[in-house]
């Protein structure tokens, strides 16, 4: 029997919209499931109830489950409040949330609010661990603009694994700006969050948790939100897609087949200062986009990613391994005849207030190489450095690997000062709080961290690529008053006794 290669059989799945093909041919196993695409499944709203404070509860529990992620075949998933992801969450600007976190999984877990400007000790990183059958009690208030942000699992070491076993969800911030302005707002009709993710299966359905090339999970299946193969009804002429990679290591350059221009209108942390129009973009895992596209009445497009363009420095080896030249359709937008109209697009998004990078209080370097920041795997027991509250920081980034890495910080969005000492692309130029970092490539990020301080929990930056995350490629460091320090014992539930190094603190004082 003829043996495709994977890159055949890729292509192979590209040229074919209307059918999907998942698992790999494979000499004598080979063979491929075959179904008409499914309709795109919508994470409900998570359901919420506001106390006499006006605080907002909501309620997670994860737990094991089985999905059809491919149709007509079963595999054994994790998800929140269900078989796979979760709901998606969603409050304002201002509001107090408080959540119950409830872990169901035959194993400890976290819940981390990624993007979220939240206390340290409610972060949900590694240190914030839930063992099986106890639960986690967060609050805070929800300080930060209009945006979609997203929560996974963070528990040191498998946030891999949890994820890719279906553990993610979408959070979405309104505020009186994103109220005041006409975008499509209608959720789950013409305000839709896309949750893609890459998957490999095995012969008998489960998912493929091998890692074969050793550089993370990479799938050959795309699965947005939750199925692979999927399609969604648009009944309007423009419809809001709220894109999430929730991939652990895959890279997604996306784009419509006929190469039509979208706007685009938010970043990580929030609204753009206005509309972009492009007809590609692309995202790294952990990143999200926003954006608005026209659709046209009786007509089918399609949502595709396309091979990774920013790929210079990377050996070419790597690329290949990297998935940079596959060609993935994600989602089919099937037009009515009859659309309902939709407004124009505003001009103005949001005012973007530019961090003053000139003045920073603290300026850090960071080097990225293969599971390593600045030559160390991530320590449980090591706090990296202190930040003062209020001050804004200018941190340097640069990929010294020839692999591709990204670079994700928590509790603040940060702004792109300049690439390679360029200042970024329009795409760039709004609130992120993960950025695809290229090999060779130095990037200049301006932070400021406010509101939540805490000598005893540190906060995470890390490359958001899963494997290498969990094999090290993070950091800790806590934000504090002027003139405090770092506690000499971190607070943590989770356990931290095996580790063999004692704490090494290094802070900088300024
Ligand atoms: Cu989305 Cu530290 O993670
Ligand atoms: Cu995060
Ligand atoms: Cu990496």
């Amino acid at each position: 029997m003829k043996q495709l290669s994977r890159r055949q059989f890729l292509t192979g799945l590209a040229a074919t919209p209307i059918v999907v093909l998942a698992g790999c041919g494979d000499g004598e196993n080979e063979r491929s499931r075959a179904s008409t695409l499914r309709q795109l499944p919508i994470p409900p709203i998570a359901e919420s109830t506001v106390d006499a404070n006006g605080t907002r509860h909501f309620h997670l529990v994860a737990a094991a489950g089985a999905a059809e992620l491919i149709s007509g075949t079963t595999t054994a998933t994790w998800g929140y409040n269900g078989s796979i992801l979760g709901p998606t969450l969603r409050a304002r600007r201002d509001e107090t949330v408080a959540f119950t976190v409830e872990n169901s999984l035959p194993e400890p877990t976290t819940v981390h609010w990624h993007g979220m400007h939240v206390p340290a000790r409610f972060d949900g990183g590694p240190h914030q661990t839930i063992d099986p059958g106890e639960k986690w009690e967060p609050t805070w208030t929800i300080d930060q603009p209009s945006a979609t942000l997203w929560y996974h699992p963070h528990p040191h070491g498998s946030s891999e694994k949890h994820v890719y076993r279906g553990l993610a969800g979408v959070f979405i911030i309104d505020d009186d700006v994103s109220d005041s302005l006409e975008l499509p707002g209608d959720y789950g009709v013409d305000d839709v969050p896309l949750i893609i993710q890459d998957r490999r299966f095995e012969e008998d359905g489960s998912l493929d948790e091998s890692d074969s090339t050793n550089i993370g999970l990479l799938g050959d299946t795309i699965v947005t939100n939750g199925v692979a193969g999927a399609f969604l009804p648009v009944v309007t002429e423009s419809i809001r897609l709220r894109i999430l990679n929730g991939s652990s290591g895959r890279l997604y350059n996306l784009g419509f087949d006929d190469y039509r221009e979208f706007q685009l209108v938010a970043t990580d942390g929030g609204l753009l200062r206005e509309p972009i129009s492009l007809s590609r973009i692309q995202i790294s895992p952990g990143e999200r986009v926003e954006m608005i596209v026209r659709i046209d009445s009786g007509t089918d497009s399609i949502l595709r990613s396309f091979p990774i363009d920013n790929h210079d420095n990377v050996d070419w080896e790597s690329t290949d391994t990297f998935g940079f030249a596959d060609t993935f359709d994600i989602l089919e937008l099937r037009g009515r005849q009859q659309l309902k109209a939709s407004s124009e697009l505003p001009t103005v998004l949001s005012v973007l207030p530019k961090l003053d990078s000139g003045s920073a209080a603290a300026t850090r370097e960071f080097e990225l190489q293969w599971f390593m920041i600045n030559g160390q795997r991530m320590d449980m027991n090591r706090i990296h450095f202190t930040s003062i509250v209020d001050t804004t920081e200018v941190w340097t980034v640069t990929n010294v690997d020839n692999w591709p890495h990204n670079f994700h910080v928590h509790d603040a969005q940060f702004q792109i000062v300049d690439i390679n000492g360029t200042p970024p692309p329009p795409e760039l130029d709004g609130w992120k709080d993960t950025v695809y970092t290229p090999p060779g490539q130095q990037l200049r990020l301006a932070l400021r961290f406010s509101r939540y301080t805490d000598p005893t929990a540190p906060y995470m930056y890390h490359c958001h690529m899963l494997m290498h995350e969990d094999q090290g490629m993070m950091g800790q460091f806590v934000v504090v008053e002027p003139g405090a320090q770092a506690a000499q014992t971190i607070s943590s539930s989770a356990d931290i006794s095996d580790m063999e190094s004692m704490p090494n603190f290094e802070g900088i004082h300024h």
